[in-house]
């Protein structure tokens, strides 16, 4: 078989792991040929490839980003943009293609299989909102690295008596901000999922300082406060039409100072939290999901993604890796608040 592959949407530590075991499996155990398609759904849409046989993907498992590149280009808001991926499919005797990726590039696999294309898909994101699988390889290095950072915040929140705020990624869901915040020791952690009082902040941080230590404050991009609108955050579109956001941190900063008089900063990590190399368990489950994805491919079962259930690696339809997204619970999030002020 000649099997394409791509990866779209923000990259994600571990995508060189998922397109290193797919090779290794299918060249190495069923003789399959591989195109790589450049920069996401552009390639196929351009008809950029690269080579990708066993010689590419040598090295390449602890690498952060990814060898194919990647974009958010979306081929369904480019005039004859789907005719123009089938037709250089088609050109280039593809008969499988494998797309890695978050909600838009699956969303855009969906939407070529039910248009005849043979697609397997792998999820992934750093934000872990996609609601079939448990967790998707990249957030574990993303709360890692904001862990690290709130550890490091401490010591020098607390040697100047400040107020720290660490903005994380995380446009609907807060699962990174939760994570990073329970395994760092947060004061506070507001999260898109559940709007948060600036009164009720400010009692918290007060009250930390009372106690003699400094608050590390963990705040999601997307989180807003009781009655916010995202106009505040809203930095622009991309090409499936999510706002980018950023910009909570710093008025948290000003609201604290200004309402408790105490010194306020905010660090915002961005990109850091999606750079570098995967942790051991990434690389893991983005091998796992890589092996499963060529399984998936072997057996055509076309139009499914792999998930992760449990500990086991299964198969569901692609559609559901889109259908809505994971959100924090309720629980989850009452969990976090025993350790609040
Ligand atoms: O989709 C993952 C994500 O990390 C979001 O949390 C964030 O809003 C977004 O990507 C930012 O990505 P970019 O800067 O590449 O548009």
């Amino acid at each position: 078989m000649r099997i394409g592959m791509l990866t779209g949407g923000g990259d994600c530590p571990g995508l060189n792991a998922v397109i290193r075991a797919v090779v290794r499996k299918g060249a190495g155990m069923h003789g399959h040929e591989f195109v790589g398609f450049r920069d996401g759904w552009r390639g196929p849409l351009e008809n950029l490839t690269m080579p990708l046989g066993i010689p590419d993907v040598r090295g390449i498992l602890p690498r952060g980003g990814t060898i194919l590149g990647s974009s958010r280009t979306n081929p369904f808001g480019v005039d004859g943009g789907v005719e123009r991926v089938t037709e250089n499919l088609h050109k280039l005797g593809v008969d499988a293609l494998i797309a890695i990726g978050g909600e838009d590039t699956l969303g855009v696999a969906t939407k070529l299989h039910e248009r005849g294309v043979n697609v397997v898909g792998v999820p992934k994101t750093i934000d872990n909102d996609l609601n079939a699988t448990d967790y998707t390889f990249g957030f574990d290095t993303a709360v890692n690295i904001a862990t690290e950072a709130i550890d490091r915040l401490h010591t020098t929140a607390e040697s100047h008596h400040r107020a720290l705020i660490v903005e994380v990624m995380g446009r609907h869901a807060g699962w990174i901000a939760l994570h990073a915040g329970m395994a760092g020791g947060a004061n506070v952690i507001l999260i898109p999922e559940f709007p948060f009082s600036i009164e009720r902040v400010c009692a918290y941080v007060e009250s930390r300082f009372q106690a003699h230590y400094a608050p590390i404050i963990v705040v999601a991009e997307g989180a807003l406060p009781d009655g916010g609108d995202t106009s505040i955050l809203e930095k622009g579109v991309d090409a499936f039409g999510h706002v980018r956001l950023g910009g909570i941190g710093e008025w948290l900063a000003n609201e604290i100072e200004s309402r408790t008089g105490k010194e306020a900063r905010t660090t915002v990590l961005g990109h850091i939290q999606r750079g570098g190399t995967p942790t051991a368990y990434d690389r893991v489950l983005a091998t796992r999901f890589g092996l499963a994805a060529m399984d998936s491919v072997t057996e055509r079962a076309w139009g499914t993604m792999v998930a992760l259930q449990g500990t086991d690696i299964v198969r569901v339809p692609l559609s559901a890796a889109t259908a809505e997204l994971k959100l924090v619970t309720p629980e989850r999030y009452a969990e976090v608040e025993v350790f609040f002020g």
